[in-house]
């Protein structure tokens, strides 16, 4: 439970799909996925502060106009109050300065949900691997597992199976979102064809080159039928791919989030500085993956 009255911080990083491949669809609709996630050190931010009173969400930020107003909508304060009704203690009031692009497959809600129950859970005592607490994510959405907790993973089952993923270095990356927003269920949806089969991983990718081999021959089985609904998915890969070193680029999760990893951060701050002069109305973040 939150017990300091004062205001607390928490940081709800990007989640990046390096790779995702759809391998079945359970009986009740959701695909079972097999995908290595990173983490960026670039998200949202949110503030929790107790209270006794009927608690408040507030969204500022470059993205919070995406956002509906009202809370029973939002994935933060929904998270606050699965966790008072699932461990006890106080509902929270919510600051969020929403910096991620919504309905972009790299994860914004379920990041802002998980952050809210990270640090509930700190401050509760509860470990991040606790059962109840990971029960608790799952029931918010099939990310929010995964962005509990918060650094690389290999992901099975709709989401809530998180094993180690390869060992990898830290990855400078540009993430470039076209300003559309894809809603999730209509990439997979869309989605066509035979499931893939998950294949063997090595411990570690020892170097960027050795990711982006990976990321190249893995690649993302929503990619096709989330260009099909927004073919300007086709024109920020080749963009990034033209971008001078630039080892592999590829979309994140149901999309329309691109990521690009570059050779070091100087080429991908550069990178990062001519697209965003090129294409003004699209939103350009150069960060770290894997930090
Ligand atoms: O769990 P979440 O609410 O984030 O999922 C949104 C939608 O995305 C689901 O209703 C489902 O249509 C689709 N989905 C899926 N398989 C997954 C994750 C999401 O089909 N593993």
């Amino acid at each position: 439970m939150v017990t300091k009255s004062s205001w607390q911080i928490s940081r709800a990083p990007a989640k990046v799909n390096l790779s995702l491949k759809v391998v079945g669809r359970r009986a009740d609709g959701y695909h079972l996925l097999d995908s290595i996630v990173v983490f960026s050190n670039f998200g949202d931010h949110l503030a929790l502060k107790p209270t006794l009173s009927a608690p408040t969400l507030s969204i500022r930020g470059p993205f919070a106009s995406n956002l509906e107003s009202s809370p029973e909508n939002n994935l933060a304060f929904l998270a606050d109050r699965a966790f008072v009704e699932a461990f006890g203690g106080t509902r929270c009031d919510i600051r969020l300065w929403k910096r991620l692009p919504t309905a972009a497959g790299i994860g914004g809600g379920s990041a802002d949900a998980a952050a809210v129950l990270r640090l509930k859970a700190k401050l509760a005592g509860i470990p991040l691997n606790d059962t109840d607490l990971n029960m608790v994510a799952l029931s918010l959405g099939a990310d929010v597992p995964m962005c509990l907790r918060g650094r690389s993973a290999r992901v099975g089952g709709i989401g809530e199976t998180l094993i180690e993923a390869p060992i990898m270095p830290a990855l400078p990356s540009v993430l470039v979102n076209p300003a559309v927003m894809l809603p999730t269920p209509s990439v997979f949806k869309l989605r066509s064809g035979p499931f893939s089969t998950s294949t063997t991983l090595p411990e570690a990718w020892n170097d960027l080159c050795e990711v982006s081999e990976a990321v190249n021959d893995l690649g993302n089985d929503l990619m096709q039928a989330a260009i099909h609904i927004e073919p300007v998915i086709k024109e920020v890969l080749s963009n990034l791919k033209a971008m001078a070193g630039l080892n592999v680029a590829s979309m994140s999760g149901s999309g329309a989030t691109c990521f690009g990893l570059f050779d070091d951060l100087k080429s991908a701050r550069q990178a990062a500085h001519v697209l965003k002069r090129r294409w003004p109305g699209w939103w350009v973040a150069e960060t770290v993956l894997n930090p």
